[in-house]
């Protein structure tokens, strides 16, 4: 009998190069190995498919998603303005759809009858992962021996893999989880599970501390087609190359660092850090040029409607009807967010140093306070009294119960 196949979602770590052997040992896979290249980094991806073929797969994937992954999946929900409980720039949870789907079509593309993933028991990736398989093959399986094996800790993970003749990292493992991509890093567990405790400042890999910024600020233009930032500084970049550069930019001037307590959809609350420079430019940016172009309504719709989208996306949902129908909104709201944003960045601050754009709703001759032709200054007046009007109703009646209380006292007495 031919073996069944496995798409297993492989890293290079110890841990994804545990569980290839233990897929083979336990569940007599064959092992194919996906490696998703999301902007980690040359170093983190180095050696990776020789690492898994040597470790037992059959076959090996590196898949470059970054330009999928930045288009069709970061940008839309830049454009939606999701960030979750205020601070989080969803940098590891939009990446997993993005994966997942590429780990569904090798798995048809080789015939695999399941796919495997290293995520823990405890965490938000494994529902963004399983969610996303069984949106777009339902027939998949899927294998998480972190909720299955005796595996607890790192030194069983070693003498597993000592067992198996798996390279173990010569390297102290990092006392905190990693996760790395283009937009952003994730920093969390171990020593930063204390919330009382700040990180050490060796930790950060994409920003220089605030503190350690030049003196002198630097200022950046980023120029946005339908809400899609498409050129820093006068210079045209695709969507990978404009986020590495606002990356840089923002990076050494200590711009976009973040230390949150947030609530994670399997019901615990975690403490976080996060890196995200060239996104907190985006978000920023996008931000202003919508002030300036959304009409008052849209723009509040659209602040509510970002709060759902945040939702989405951190709980795995990214494949489901209300995410495509809110894109489709958002896109028709973005028809006129066109024009460009000036950033001035200063030890670790964003300051607004200008905005302009063809389709601006900002007239300056309506918000002057000189004496202008449109604004009928007298009209407002008739605008109060109606808009007041439930305001007042409310008001006369309780005075006029107030009234009437203060008779019945008088009476009683
Ligand atoms: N808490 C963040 C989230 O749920 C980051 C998760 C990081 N994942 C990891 N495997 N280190 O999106």
């Amino acid at each position: 009998m031919t073996k069944q196949k496995v798409v297993l979602a492989y890293s290079g770590g110890l841990d994804t190069s545990v569980i290839l052997k233990w897929l083979q040992e336990e569940y007599h896979y064959e092992v194919i190995a996906m490696t998703a290249n999301v902007g980690q980094g040359e170093a983190e991806l180095a050696g990776v498919a020789e690492k898994a073929l040597r470790t037992g797969a059959s076959r090996v994937f590196v898949e470059d998603i970054r330009e999928d992954l930045v288009k069709n999946y970061i940008f839309p929900m830049l454009k939606s303005g999701a960030v979750y409980e205020g601070k989080y720039l969803l940098g590891t949870a939009i990446a997993r759809p993005a994966i997942g789907k590429r780990l569904v079509e090798i798995a048809e593309q080789v015939g695999a009858a399941a796919i495997a993933h290293g995520c823990t028991g405890k965490g938000n990736d494994q529902v963004r992962f399983e969610l996303a398989v069984k949106a777009l093959n339902p027939e998949l399986k899927v294998v998480a021996p972190w909720r299955e094996w005796a595996i607890a800790s790192r030194s069983d993970a070693i003498a597993y893999a000592r067992k198996f003749d798996i390279p173990v990292p010569v390297t102290a493992e990092k006392p905190y989880s990693i996760d790395s991509n283009i937009w952003h890093i994730s920093y969390e567990g171990g020593i930063l599970e204390d919330p009382e405790r700040e990180p050490d400042p060796e930790m950060f890999r994409l920003t220089c501390a605030p503190e350690a910024a030049p003196d002198q600020p630097e200022l950046v233009r980023i120029d946005w087609e339908k809400g899609t930032p498409v050129a820093v500084n006068g210079a045209a970049l695709g969507p990978v190359a404009l986020v590495e550069k606002l990356n840089r930019i923002a990076g050494r001037h200590g711009v976009g660092r973040t230390d949150m307590v947030e609530n994670r959809l399997v019901g615990m609350k975690s403490r976080g850090i996060y890196e995200t420079p060239g996104g907190t430019l985006l978000a920023f940016a996008h931000r202003e040029l919508e002030q300036l172009t959304l009409d008052r309504e849209t723009y509040h719709f659209k602040e509510a409607v970002a709060l759902k989208y945040a939702e989405l996306v951190y709980y795995g949902l990214w494949f489901c009807p209300l995410r495509e129908a809110i894109d489709a909104f958002v896109a028709q709201t973005q028809e006129t967010v066109t024009g460009s944003v000036t950033l001035k960045l200063y030890k670790g601050n964003i300051i607004v140093a200008g905005r302009r754009s063809p389709e601006t709703l900002y007239h300056q001759g309506m918000a002057t306070f000189e004496a202008d032709a449109l604004f009928e200054q007298k009209d407002a007046q008739g605008f109060i009294n109606l808009f007041g009007l439930p305001l007042k109703i409310k008001g006369l009646l309780a005075r006029a119960r107030e009234g009437e209380a203060g008779r019945r006292e008088v009476l009683r007495r």
